[in-house]
């Protein structure tokens, strides 16, 4: 048997429920519709962390805006460095003249939102900003903030609604803390 219990006996804790998560992607719909009155933002979800929560958030933004999606990392990061951003799938459409809002899923170093945010600078957008369900600000790395974010964790190993370990738990409605046996076997 693997049903969604069973998941759910490989997390520590659950540290964001379902219904918090609900209220919270509504309020961050609102302030975004409020703040891009008359604008046709580009919305571009990260692959694949983002996908969960991208697709609850843009059902409350009450604009007209258009979807993308890219796949990127960041690589070859040492102590001083900010590493290279490395993209596995770019955008469909081009930027320029756009108002764009990246969706992520958390934001951890930042190393990856600082260069993606260079990056798609440099294609001319009107404007970029970050919105994301989780900052952990704990771990980063270099100067990044988001301009939205949902919830503030700890320093903790987190799985579900979009987020994974190996590929896994993206599907649990709920964020949890993943029991270290887990990712120590
Ligand atoms: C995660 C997350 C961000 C990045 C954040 O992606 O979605 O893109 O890491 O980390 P950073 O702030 O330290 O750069 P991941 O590489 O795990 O891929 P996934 O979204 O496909 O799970």
């Amino acid at each position: 048997m693997e049903d969604t219990a069973k998941l759910y006996e490989d997390l520590e804790r659950v540290l964001v429920r379902r219904e918090e998560i609900t209220a919270a992607v509504k309020e961050l719909g609102k302030r975004i519709t409020a703040d891009y009155q008359g604008k046709e933002p580009v919305v571009v979800g990260i692959l694949k962390g983002a996908v969960v929560f991208y697709s609850d958030l843009i059902r409350e933004l009450d604009l007209p805006m258009y979807t993308d999606f890219m796949s990127v990392s960041s690589y070859g990061a040492g102590t001083e460095s900010t590493g290279e951003l490395r993209i596995r799938m770019d955008l469909t459409n081009g930027i320029k003249g756009r108002d764009v809002i990246i969706v992520e899923d958390i934001v951890d170093t930042g190393l990856t939102l600082f260069n993606l945010k260079k990056h798609l600078a440099g294609r001319g957008a009107t404007s970029i900003k970050i919105a994301t369900l989780l900052d952990k600000p704990a771990r980063r790395r270099v100067e990044l903030e988001a301009d939205y974010s949902c919830f503030t964790i700890p320093d903790a190993f987190v799985v579900g609604y979009g987020l994974d370990y190996n590929e896994k738990y993206r599907n649990l409605p709920d964020i949890g803390v993943l029991s270290p046996r887990i990712y120590q076997k």
